[in-house]
Protein backbone atom coordinates (compact mmCIF):
# COMPACT_ATOMS: atom_id res chain seq x y z
CA UNK A 1 0.00 0.00 0.00
CA UNK A 2 2.89 2.50 0.84
CA UNK A 3 4.37 1.36 -2.07
CA UNK A 4 1.27 2.64 -3.99
CA UNK A 5 1.04 5.84 -2.27
CA UNK A 6 4.55 6.51 -3.12
CA UNK A 7 3.72 5.99 -6.66
CA UNK A 8 1.01 8.30 -6.63
CA UNK A 9 2.96 10.52 -4.60
CA UNK A 10 5.63 10.84 -7.60
CA UNK A 11 3.06 11.23 -10.40
CA UNK A 12 1.73 13.86 -8.27
CA UNK A 13 4.92 16.07 -8.53
CA UNK A 14 5.80 15.06 -11.72
CA UNK A 15 3.04 16.38 -13.46
CA UNK A 16 2.85 19.78 -10.85
CA UNK A 17 6.52 20.49 -12.57
CA UNK A 18 5.05 20.19 -15.64
CA UNK A 19 1.86 22.24 -15.17
CA UNK A 20 3.94 24.82 -14.23
CA UNK A 21 6.04 24.59 -17.30
CA UNK A 22 3.57 24.35 -20.10
CA UNK A 23 3.01 27.84 -21.92
CA UNK A 24 0.21 26.81 -24.21
CA UNK A 25 -3.16 24.81 -24.39
CA UNK A 26 -1.53 22.03 -26.41
CA UNK A 27 1.33 21.11 -24.37
CA UNK A 28 -1.07 20.98 -21.69
CA UNK A 29 -3.71 18.64 -23.30
CA UNK A 30 -0.55 16.26 -23.97
CA UNK A 31 0.12 16.68 -20.06
CA UNK A 32 -2.89 15.61 -19.17
CA UNK A 33 -3.04 12.73 -22.04
CA UNK A 34 0.50 11.45 -20.66
CA UNK A 35 -1.05 11.45 -16.58
CA UNK A 36 -4.80 11.02 -17.05
CA UNK A 37 -5.55 9.80 -20.55
CA UNK A 38 -6.96 6.52 -20.96
CA UNK A 39 -3.48 4.74 -21.34
CA UNK A 40 -1.54 7.17 -19.26
CA UNK A 41 0.28 6.53 -16.08
CA UNK A 42 -2.47 7.39 -13.48
CA UNK A 43 -4.84 4.56 -15.55
CA UNK A 44 -1.62 2.00 -15.43
CA UNK A 45 -1.29 2.75 -11.67
CA UNK A 46 -5.37 1.97 -11.37
CA UNK A 47 -4.54 -0.93 -13.10
CA UNK A 48 -2.19 -2.54 -9.85
CA UNK A 49 -5.34 -2.60 -7.90
CA UNK A 50 -6.58 -5.86 -9.23
CA UNK A 51 -3.36 -7.34 -8.05
CA UNK A 52 -3.76 -5.86 -3.99
CA UNK A 53 -5.19 -8.17 -1.27
CA UNK A 54 -9.27 -7.62 -1.68
CA UNK A 55 -9.16 -5.90 1.46
CA UNK A 56 -6.62 -2.91 0.64
CA UNK A 57 -8.70 -2.25 -2.58
CA UNK A 58 -11.32 0.26 -1.56
CA UNK A 59 -8.84 2.34 0.25
CA UNK A 60 -6.79 1.97 -2.89
CA UNK A 61 -9.09 2.81 -4.75
CA UNK A 62 -10.21 6.30 -3.35
CA UNK A 63 -6.11 7.31 -2.59
CA UNK A 64 -6.05 7.22 -6.54
CA UNK A 65 -8.92 9.23 -7.23
CA UNK A 66 -8.28 11.87 -4.67
CA UNK A 67 -5.47 11.96 -6.17
CA UNK A 68 -6.53 12.36 -9.89
CA UNK A 69 -8.72 15.20 -8.40
CA UNK A 70 -5.72 16.64 -6.78
CA UNK A 71 -4.08 16.15 -10.49
CA UNK A 72 -6.79 17.78 -12.15
CA UNK A 73 -7.08 20.75 -9.80
CA UNK A 74 -3.61 21.28 -11.49
CA UNK A 75 -4.40 21.02 -15.07
CA UNK A 76 -7.54 23.77 -14.46
CA UNK A 77 -4.99 25.98 -12.72
CA UNK A 78 -2.72 25.93 -15.48
CA UNK A 79 -5.59 25.93 -18.55
CA UNK A 80 -6.49 28.95 -16.22
CA UNK A 81 -2.72 30.63 -16.28
CA UNK A 82 -2.73 29.77 -20.36
CA UNK A 83 -6.17 31.90 -20.95
CA UNK A 84 -5.05 34.84 -19.16
CA UNK A 85 -1.38 34.86 -20.43
CA UNK A 86 -2.80 34.95 -24.21
CA UNK A 87 -5.38 37.52 -23.13
CA UNK A 88 -2.46 39.82 -21.46
CA UNK A 89 -0.74 39.17 -24.44
CA UNK A 90 -3.46 40.37 -26.78
CA UNK A 91 -3.90 43.27 -24.54
CA UNK A 92 -0.33 44.00 -25.17
CA UNK A 93 -0.69 43.88 -28.73
CA UNK A 94 -0.56 47.39 -30.15
CA UNK A 95 -2.41 48.64 -33.50
CA UNK A 96 -1.17 52.03 -34.88
CA UNK A 97 -4.19 53.43 -35.92
CA UNK A 98 -2.39 56.28 -38.03
CA UNK A 99 -1.01 53.44 -40.65
CA UNK A 100 -2.19 53.88 -43.84
CA UNK A 101 -4.54 51.75 -45.27
CA UNK A 102 -4.65 49.97 -48.34
CA UNK A 103 -6.48 51.20 -51.16
CA UNK A 104 -10.00 49.64 -51.47
CA UNK A 105 -10.75 48.71 -55.05
CA UNK A 106 -12.65 51.06 -56.27
CA UNK A 107 -15.63 50.24 -58.67
CA UNK A 108 -16.93 52.54 -61.82
CA UNK A 109 -19.72 53.37 -63.42
CA UNK A 110 -21.25 50.86 -66.37
CA UNK A 111 -20.91 52.11 -69.55
CA UNK A 112 -24.56 51.92 -70.47
CA UNK A 113 -25.26 53.95 -67.13
CA UNK A 114 -22.60 56.42 -68.19
CA UNK A 115 -24.11 56.97 -71.34
CA UNK A 116 -27.38 57.62 -70.19
CA UNK A 117 -26.59 60.34 -66.99
CA UNK A 118 -24.31 61.95 -70.19
CA UNK A 119 -27.23 62.14 -71.94
CA UNK A 120 -29.45 63.29 -69.28
CA UNK A 121 -27.29 65.64 -68.36
CA UNK A 122 -27.20 67.08 -71.97
CA UNK A 123 -30.59 67.42 -72.35
CA UNK A 124 -30.95 68.85 -68.79
CA UNK A 125 -29.22 71.78 -69.89
CA UNK A 126 -31.82 72.31 -72.43
CA UNK A 127 -34.62 72.49 -69.55
CA UNK A 128 -35.50 68.47 -70.10
CA UNK A 129 -36.70 66.40 -66.65
CA UNK A 130 -35.75 63.05 -66.14
CA UNK A 131 -38.54 60.75 -65.43
CA UNK A 132 -38.55 57.04 -64.56
CA UNK A 133 -41.35 54.13 -65.56
CA UNK A 134 -42.13 50.37 -64.39
CA UNK A 135 -40.47 48.05 -66.47
CA UNK A 136 -43.76 46.10 -66.38
CA UNK A 137 -46.75 48.06 -68.53
CA UNK A 138 -50.05 47.52 -68.87
CA UNK A 139 -51.18 47.12 -73.12
CA UNK A 140 -52.84 50.13 -72.85
CA UNK A 141 -49.57 52.26 -71.78
CA UNK A 142 -47.47 50.48 -74.05
CA UNK A 143 -49.48 50.20 -77.28
CA UNK A 144 -53.26 51.15 -77.64
CA UNK A 145 -52.57 54.73 -76.40
CA UNK A 146 -49.71 54.83 -78.44
CA UNK A 147 -51.85 54.26 -81.80
CA UNK A 148 -51.13 50.57 -81.98
CA UNK A 149 -54.52 49.21 -81.93
CA UNK A 150 -54.85 45.15 -81.03
CA UNK A 151 -54.90 43.86 -84.48
CA UNK A 152 -52.60 45.95 -86.00
CA UNK A 153 -48.74 44.34 -87.24
CA UNK A 154 -46.67 46.76 -85.67
CA UNK A 155 -46.91 45.06 -82.59
CA UNK A 156 -45.35 42.41 -83.64
CA UNK A 157 -41.96 44.19 -83.98
CA UNK A 158 -42.41 44.84 -80.02
CA UNK A 159 -43.25 41.30 -79.12
CA UNK A 160 -42.12 40.82 -75.63
CA UNK A 161 -42.60 38.99 -72.46
CA UNK A 162 -46.05 38.65 -71.34
CA UNK A 163 -46.90 38.61 -67.87
CA UNK A 164 -50.82 38.00 -67.89
CA UNK A 165 -52.48 39.03 -71.50
CA UNK A 166 -52.54 42.64 -70.95
CA UNK A 167 -49.06 43.33 -68.95
CA UNK A 168 -45.89 42.93 -70.18
CA UNK A 169 -42.11 43.63 -70.05
CA UNK A 170 -42.51 47.15 -71.62
CA UNK A 171 -40.66 46.88 -74.92
CA UNK A 172 -40.22 50.41 -75.00
CA UNK A 173 -39.91 53.19 -72.89
CA UNK A 174 -42.47 54.99 -75.04
CA UNK A 175 -45.16 53.76 -72.18
CA UNK A 176 -43.76 57.22 -70.49
CA UNK A 177 -45.32 59.66 -73.14
CA UNK A 178 -48.34 58.52 -72.20
CA UNK A 179 -48.02 58.32 -68.82
CA UNK A 180 -46.53 62.03 -68.57
CA UNK A 181 -48.77 63.89 -70.74
CA UNK A 182 -51.75 62.33 -68.91
CA UNK A 183 -50.60 63.90 -65.78
CA UNK A 184 -48.99 66.94 -66.71
CA UNK A 185 -50.43 70.19 -68.96
CA UNK A 186 -47.76 70.93 -72.20
CA UNK A 187 -45.24 72.13 -72.33
CA UNK A 188 -43.38 68.70 -71.96
CA UNK A 189 -39.62 68.29 -72.02
CA UNK A 190 -38.87 64.87 -70.52
CA UNK A 191 -36.40 62.36 -71.07
CA UNK A 192 -37.04 58.97 -70.10
CA UNK A 193 -34.16 56.25 -69.63
CA UNK A 194 -34.65 52.77 -68.43
CA UNK A 195 -34.83 48.81 -69.49
CA UNK A 196 -36.43 47.74 -72.15
CA UNK A 197 -37.13 44.14 -73.22
CA UNK A 198 -37.96 42.16 -76.54
CA UNK A 199 -38.28 39.01 -77.59
CA UNK A 200 -34.88 39.27 -79.70
CA UNK A 201 -32.65 36.24 -80.62
CA UNK A 202 -29.35 36.84 -79.02
CA UNK A 203 -26.14 37.52 -80.66
CA UNK A 204 -23.54 40.09 -81.41
CA UNK A 205 -26.07 43.07 -82.10
CA UNK A 206 -29.32 42.28 -80.16
CA UNK A 207 -30.03 41.01 -77.04
CA UNK A 208 -33.70 40.14 -74.67
CA UNK A 209 -32.83 43.35 -72.58
CA UNK A 210 -31.69 46.66 -73.60
CA UNK A 211 -31.53 50.32 -72.62
CA UNK A 212 -33.39 52.93 -74.44
CA UNK A 213 -33.41 56.66 -74.01
CA UNK A 214 -37.04 58.50 -75.29
CA UNK A 215 -37.27 61.68 -75.41
CA UNK A 216 -40.25 64.00 -75.64
CA UNK A 217 -40.89 67.46 -76.44
CA UNK A 218 -44.67 69.12 -76.84
CA UNK A 219 -45.97 72.32 -76.37
CA UNK A 220 -47.34 75.08 -79.27
CA UNK A 221 -45.04 75.37 -82.20
CA UNK A 222 -42.78 72.62 -81.70
CA UNK A 223 -42.00 71.43 -85.45
CA UNK A 224 -39.29 69.02 -87.27
CA UNK A 225 -36.37 71.40 -87.40
CA UNK A 226 -36.34 71.15 -83.16
CA UNK A 227 -36.00 67.70 -83.20
CA UNK A 228 -33.09 67.34 -86.15
CA UNK A 229 -31.26 69.97 -83.58
CA UNK A 230 -31.75 68.30 -80.47
CA UNK A 231 -30.71 64.79 -81.77
CA UNK A 232 -27.75 66.87 -83.49
CA UNK A 233 -26.84 68.00 -80.55
CA UNK A 234 -27.19 64.84 -78.79
CA UNK A 235 -25.06 63.24 -81.23
CA UNK A 236 -21.85 65.89 -81.04
CA UNK A 237 -22.27 65.51 -77.06
CA UNK A 238 -21.75 61.96 -77.71
CA UNK A 239 -19.13 61.98 -80.27
CA UNK A 240 -17.83 65.38 -80.91
CA UNK A 241 -18.50 68.58 -83.27
CA UNK A 242 -17.97 66.43 -86.37
CA UNK A 243 -20.76 64.90 -86.33
CA UNK A 244 -23.38 64.22 -88.29
CA UNK A 245 -27.37 63.32 -88.14
CA UNK A 246 -29.43 62.03 -90.67
CA UNK A 247 -32.93 60.85 -90.93
CA UNK A 248 -34.62 58.20 -93.26
CA UNK A 249 -38.05 58.16 -93.65
CA UNK A 250 -39.63 55.06 -91.80
CA UNK A 251 -42.92 54.36 -89.98
CA UNK A 252 -43.86 54.28 -86.32
CA UNK A 253 -47.60 53.96 -85.11
CA UNK A 254 -47.30 57.02 -82.32
CA UNK A 255 -45.49 59.68 -84.79
CA UNK A 256 -45.95 61.37 -88.12
CA UNK A 257 -43.51 61.95 -89.95
CA UNK A 258 -41.39 59.34 -88.55
CA UNK A 259 -37.79 58.77 -89.36
CA UNK A 260 -34.87 56.26 -88.50
CA UNK A 261 -32.33 58.26 -87.02
CA UNK A 262 -28.20 57.32 -88.11
CA UNK A 263 -25.24 59.28 -86.93
CA UNK A 264 -21.53 59.55 -89.16
CA UNK A 265 -19.70 56.25 -87.44
CA UNK A 266 -17.48 57.36 -85.39
CA UNK A 267 -15.03 54.84 -86.15
CA UNK A 268 -14.59 54.90 -89.52
CA UNK A 269 -15.83 58.41 -90.25
CA UNK A 270 -17.60 57.50 -93.27
CA UNK A 271 -13.97 57.15 -95.25
CA UNK A 272 -15.44 54.99 -97.72
CA UNK A 273 -13.18 51.60 -96.28
CA UNK A 274 -14.16 48.30 -94.99
CA UNK A 275 -15.34 48.99 -90.89
CA UNK A 276 -16.92 46.11 -88.83
CA UNK A 277 -18.67 49.09 -87.03
CA UNK A 278 -21.24 50.46 -89.63
CA UNK A 279 -20.63 47.43 -92.45
CA UNK A 280 -18.90 50.17 -94.60
CA UNK A 281 -22.02 52.25 -94.98
CA UNK A 282 -20.01 55.03 -92.86
CA UNK A 283 -23.41 55.67 -90.83
CA UNK A 284 -25.02 53.56 -87.68
CA UNK A 285 -28.66 53.58 -86.47
CA UNK A 286 -29.10 54.88 -82.83
CA UNK A 287 -32.92 54.79 -82.77
CA UNK A 288 -36.00 56.32 -84.43
CA UNK A 289 -38.11 59.55 -83.86
CA UNK A 290 -40.58 61.33 -85.30
CA UNK A 291 -43.64 64.31 -84.37
CA UNK A 292 -46.09 63.04 -81.70
CA UNK A 293 -49.16 61.52 -83.60
CA UNK A 294 -52.24 63.46 -83.47
CA UNK A 295 -53.73 60.57 -82.61
CA UNK A 296 -52.03 59.94 -79.38
CA UNK A 297 -52.14 63.85 -78.44
CA UNK A 298 -55.83 63.29 -78.48
CA UNK A 299 -55.47 60.29 -76.28
CA UNK A 300 -54.22 62.22 -74.09
CA UNK A 301 -56.87 65.01 -73.91
CA UNK A 302 -54.00 67.99 -75.80
CA UNK A 303 -55.93 69.59 -79.38
CA UNK A 304 -53.84 68.59 -81.97
CA UNK A 305 -54.65 72.19 -83.77
CA UNK A 306 -53.18 73.93 -80.93
CA UNK A 307 -50.20 71.57 -79.70
CA UNK A 308 -47.54 69.59 -81.33
CA UNK A 309 -44.35 67.55 -80.45
CA UNK A 310 -41.65 65.31 -81.32
CA UNK A 311 -40.36 61.89 -79.50
CA UNK A 312 -37.13 60.09 -80.20
CA UNK A 313 -36.00 56.75 -78.60
CA UNK A 314 -32.54 56.25 -79.49
CA UNK A 315 -31.01 52.36 -77.58
CA UNK A 316 -28.23 53.34 -75.24
CA UNK A 317 -26.14 49.83 -75.78
CA UNK A 318 -25.96 50.55 -79.60
CA UNK A 319 -24.35 54.22 -78.51
CA UNK A 320 -22.23 52.21 -76.20
CA UNK A 321 -20.77 49.99 -79.17
CA UNK A 322 -20.08 52.69 -81.02
CA UNK A 323 -18.59 54.82 -78.00
CA UNK A 324 -16.37 52.50 -77.10
CA UNK A 325 -15.55 49.95 -80.17
CA UNK A 326 -17.15 47.11 -78.47
CA UNK A 327 -17.92 44.12 -80.80
CA UNK A 328 -20.13 42.13 -79.24
CA UNK A 329 -23.31 43.37 -77.21
CA UNK A 330 -23.05 40.59 -74.74
CA UNK A 331 -20.25 41.88 -73.23
CA UNK A 332 -22.10 44.63 -71.82
CA UNK A 333 -24.34 42.40 -69.51
CA UNK A 334 -21.58 40.07 -68.84
CA UNK A 335 -19.87 41.62 -65.80
CA UNK A 336 -16.45 40.70 -66.69
CA UNK A 337 -14.44 42.99 -64.47
CA UNK A 338 -11.39 42.73 -66.61
CA UNK A 339 -13.67 44.00 -69.61
CA UNK A 340 -15.19 46.94 -68.16
CA UNK A 341 -12.18 47.88 -65.98
CA UNK A 342 -10.95 48.71 -70.28
CA UNK A 343 -13.78 51.55 -70.72
CA UNK A 344 -13.01 53.60 -68.18
N1 LIG B 1 -40.33 53.43 -79.35
C1 LIG B 1 -39.65 53.27 -80.62
C2 LIG B 1 -38.93 51.91 -80.62
O1 LIG B 1 -38.69 51.36 -79.59
C3 LIG B 1 -38.66 54.35 -80.87
C4 LIG B 1 -39.32 55.68 -81.02
C5 LIG B 1 -39.54 56.49 -79.93
C6 LIG B 1 -39.73 56.11 -82.28
C7 LIG B 1 -40.15 57.74 -80.09
C8 LIG B 1 -40.36 57.32 -82.45
C9 LIG B 1 -40.56 58.12 -81.37
O2 LIG B 1 -38.59 51.39 -81.67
Amino acid sequence: MSELQSQLDTLHDRLRAGALEVRDAEALEELRVRFLGRSGEVTLARRGIGALPADERPSAGKRINDVVAQMEALLEEASARIARGSLDAELAHRIDVTFPAPDAPLGSIHPVRRIIEEIAATFAHLGFTVVLGAEVEPSYYTFDALNIPGDHPAREGFDSFFITPSLLLRPHTSPMQIRTMQQHKPPIAILAPGRCYRRDAVDARHLFQFHQIEGLLVAEGVNFGHLKGALAHLCRSLFGAEQRVRFRPSFFPFTEPSAEVDTTCPKCRANGESCAMCGGSGWIEIGGAGMVHPNVLREVGYDPAQISGWAFGVGVERIALARYEIDDIRRLIECDTDFLRQLQ
